[in-house]
């Protein structure tokens, strides 16, 4: 536990940014249902595909290759784990992965969309997209809206947005520069991808109304893991060095999506945001209605696009 989470109260919901994915879950049991969690070899999907399983759950985790999903399930030990490969940036593999989940049968009771790539230091990009939209955002919309059909009827998706979404441009998403040609900043960018992880949780959740099925975003904390690989080497070691003190461990960290993913008080909770396990309020065009749907229709064209 970081010594800062020590001094900060709980929220509404009885947890707050000292509470742990294991303290969420205490006391229930997840035996018979299944959910998926995207990027399982690091960080915080690993925990959150090892607490979920921990509380009785069967969890297929992704990774860019199966032979990475296989070796985090097997570096868990745990039991009813299956690993596929899934890369965000190639949609040929995000679609086999869609057809993998399929052909397996299985119900899913909750997706959670942890994969992800941080401020990037040049532009890069995939089929003409910059990279952190792309993989962030462009991969994860592809693997959901292929498995609506799988998701239970009281099945919830969990999108990783962050705080981070506020670096995004003035205008929100930049629809006339998704190439990042025009223009690139490496937290503009990840800003950018993290604001439309967040409209596009706003999108569904409307277009799952009427169902019990949700859609939710959240910011899981400030947490030093592989995430900050592309960030300069001398502001990656200040940020290990502050980490016990400042930062959440990565079982705080993953407290955050696997509460939203299973607790039974969220079940008709759906298109909020949450940090440190409570509703928060994402910056004023996260709640943009009007934007989501746009994002949601360029997003659409975007992926028909793609070979
Ligand atoms: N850590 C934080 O402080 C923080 C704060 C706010 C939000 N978040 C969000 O939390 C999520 C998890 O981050 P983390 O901190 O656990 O980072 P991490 O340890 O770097 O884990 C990220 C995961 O995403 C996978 N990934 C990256 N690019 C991918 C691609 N193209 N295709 C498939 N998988 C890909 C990584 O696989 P490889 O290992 O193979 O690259 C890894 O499994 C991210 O969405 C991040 O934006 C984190």
């Amino acid at each position: 536990m970081s010594l800062v989470s020590l001094f900060k109260s709980n929220g509404p919901s009885g947890f707050g940014a000292g509470s742990t994915a294991e303290q969420v879950t205490e006391g229930l049991s997840l035996a018979g249902k299944t959910f998926l969690v995207t990027g399982c070899n690091s960080g915080l999907g690993l925990e959150t595909l090892r607490v979920l399983a921990l509380r009785g759950a069967q969890v297929l985790g992704t990774a860019r290759t199966a032979d990475k999903a296989a070796e985090a399930i097997k570096g868990l030990n745990i039991g009813n784990a299956k690993g596929l490969s899934c890369e965000l940036a190639d949609p040929k593999s995000v679609r086999s992965c869609v057809q993998a989940v399929r052909a397996s049968g299985v119900r899913l009771d909750g997706i959670i969309c942890n994969a992800g790539i941080m401020a990037l230091p040049k532009l890069q990009q995939a089929f003409g997209h910059e990279l952190q939209f792309f993989t962030n955002h462009i991969g994860h919309f592809i693997l959901v809206t292929g498995l609506l059909d799988e998701l239970s009827e009281t099945g919830r998706v969990v999108m990783l947005s962050s705080a981070a979404h506020t670096r995004a441009p003035r205008e929100g998403i930049q629809f006339d520069n998704l190439s990042g040609e025009k223009g690139y900043t490496a937290w503009g960018a990840y800003g950018q991808s993290k604001l439309a992880n967040l409209l596009f949780a706003k999108e569904l959740s409307k277009r799952l109304s009427g169902t019990h099925k949700t859609a939710n975003a959240v910011h899981p904390g400030v947490i030093a893991t592989n995430l900050t690989r592309h960030m300069n080497p001398v502001v990656e070691a200040i940020f290990g060095a502050i980490s016990p003190l400042f930062l959440k461990t990565v079982a705080q960290g993953a407290a955050t999506q696997v509460y939203v993913a299973t607790h039974p008080s969220l079940a008709s909770v759906s298109g909020k945001y949450f940090a440190d396990c409570n509703e928060a309020r994402p910056r004023r065009d996260g709640e943009d209605s009007a934007l989501a749907a746009k994002l949601w229709a360029r997003s659409e064209e975007i992926v028909a696009a793609l070979p």
